[in-house]
């Protein structure tokens, strides 16, 4: 028998804390000799430096550090005056803070399907909106940005907004400028999973004054009293008090040297990702992943969707047979990214007993849930094999991968 295609161990391991060195270290051990400057608000503030490099870096007017993806995505929620009453469309693959963010402000998630770039079918956007509609989410998956010419159209044609959920795709593009930089707000994780991270974090960004400083109200309940001078970029806001999103200053300082490391992380994934696509022969039994901007694909991940459902074990077992173990998107119970295990969402669940905001009075639409209410995410998600990329993986491993893959598909036949 030949010699199995993988013959170098693949590596598993995270993508942005792959990257840590002492530089981290360093910067986070300055913030904790000055125990008098743990608080953001000061004049020496990590955070306010950070956002400066954030917008610097990105061309975004404005960028709001938190303490998480989600709460960046509620910011952007309440930057756009999206709440009770509202409806929110999000993807039926996507992880479960993107609906849980709507559901912050008091918003109902309608759950769309996505089609073959993972991420929202704008077809399906269309069908999903409502006179209750203020905004779509459109979330880009393991680092691929999803089909924005498009969704752009559908939010413009209806009159909705459309956020970026940026979270698992730091540093994405499209069409050459970061994702969310043509629609009305994203939201970055810098959680431990994420392409750069500080263990826990967030960003919102946005170039709408007036939503930058309804973000920030969003974000600290006594926004207005700290002297940051936020007032002054939208004076006419009116001031309101809410959550807790305040950010961590030692998060800051690591989430600083990982932004600086953001562009090397993304050429050496991007570069591994253009080595697995160079080597791989015209596909039989499988299609590639739709990426409708593969220059701001942040190269994280490749996902194949095979054809035909019958064909999707006896692809894995060829697959394995080379050495190579992948599984379809569509994993077991409870798989935190697949809307048909979101067992509060499909029950309304909400906070209090009341199932809010299902039954808020202002809210006027009637959107139900079943298991089984996007089949056609489930047939694709059920069908696609997905491989992550990450820094501890080589040049070899992609040659390998590719030889896997294409070994495993001549055999099918
Ligand atoms: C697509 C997506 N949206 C939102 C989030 C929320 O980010 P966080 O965990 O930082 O709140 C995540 C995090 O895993 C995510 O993957």
């Amino acid at each position: 028998m030949s010699e199995k295609a993988i013959r170098t161990p693949i590596p598993s391991g995270g993508v942005g804390w792959y990257s840590f060195d002492e530089r981290e270290v360093e910067a986070a051990t300055a913030v904790l000799r000055n125990p008098e400057k743990l608080w953001r608000y000061h004049p020496d503030s990590v955070s306010s430096k950070f956002e400066a490099e954030l917008e610097a870096k990105t061309g975004f007017k404005h960028a709001l550090f938190v303490n998480s993806g989600t709460s960046a995505l509620a910011c952007a929620l309440t930057a756009l005056n999206v709440g009770p009453g509202d409806e929110v469309i999000v993807q039926a693959y996507t992880y479960i803070a993107t609906a849980s963010a709507c559901l912050e402000v008091g918003a109902v998630p309608v759950i769309a399907e996505i089609d073959e770039s993972l991420a929202l079918d704008p077809a399906d956007v269309e069908r999903k909106i409502t006179p209750h509609t203020k905004a779509i989410i459109v979330t880009h998956m393991q680092g691929v940005p999803g089909c924005l010419d498009d969704l752009r159209a559908v939010a413009k044609k209806h009159g909705v907004y459309l956020v970026e959920d940026a979270c698992q795709a730091v540093g994405s593009k499209y069409k050459g400028k970061y994702t969310g930089m043509d629609s009305d707000g994203c939201a970055w994780s810098l959680n431990y999973y994420k392409v750069i991270t500080c263990g826990e974090g967030g960003v919102f960004l946005t170039n709408d004054d007036r939503g930058s400083v309804r973000a920030y109200y969003q974000s600290d309940p006594a926004g207005r009293m700290w002297e940051t001078g936020m007032e002054n970029v939208a004076p006419d806001v009116h001031v309101f008090t809410r959550a807790c999103y305040r950010a961590n200053e030692v998060s800051a300082a690591i989430a600083r040297v990982q932004l600086e490391k953001l562009d090397d992380i993304l050429a050496r994934t991007r570069r591994l990702k253009k080595t697995l696509l160079g080597a791989l022969n015209e596909p039989i039994h499988y299609r590639r992943q739709h990426v409708d901007d593969p220059e701001g694909d942040c190269g994280i991940s490749f996902a194949m969707i095979v054809k035909r459902q019958e064909d999707v074990e006896p692809f894995k077992e060829a697959l394995a047979a080379q050495g190579l173990n992948l599984d379809s998107a569509f994993s077991a119970f409870p798989d935190r990214h697949i809307y048909a295990y979101w067992d509060s969402i499909m029950n309304k669940v909400g906070g209090s007993e009341k199932n809010y905001p299902w039954n808020d009075p202002k809210y006027q639409g009637n959107v139900e849930y079943s298991r089984d209410m996007c089949p056609q995410s489930l047939d694709i998600l059920t069908r696609s094999l997905r491989l992550g990329i990450t820094l501890a993986m080589s040049e070899q491993n992609m040659l390998e991968i590719a030889e896997a893959i294409n070994r495993a598909d001549a055999a099918l036949g």
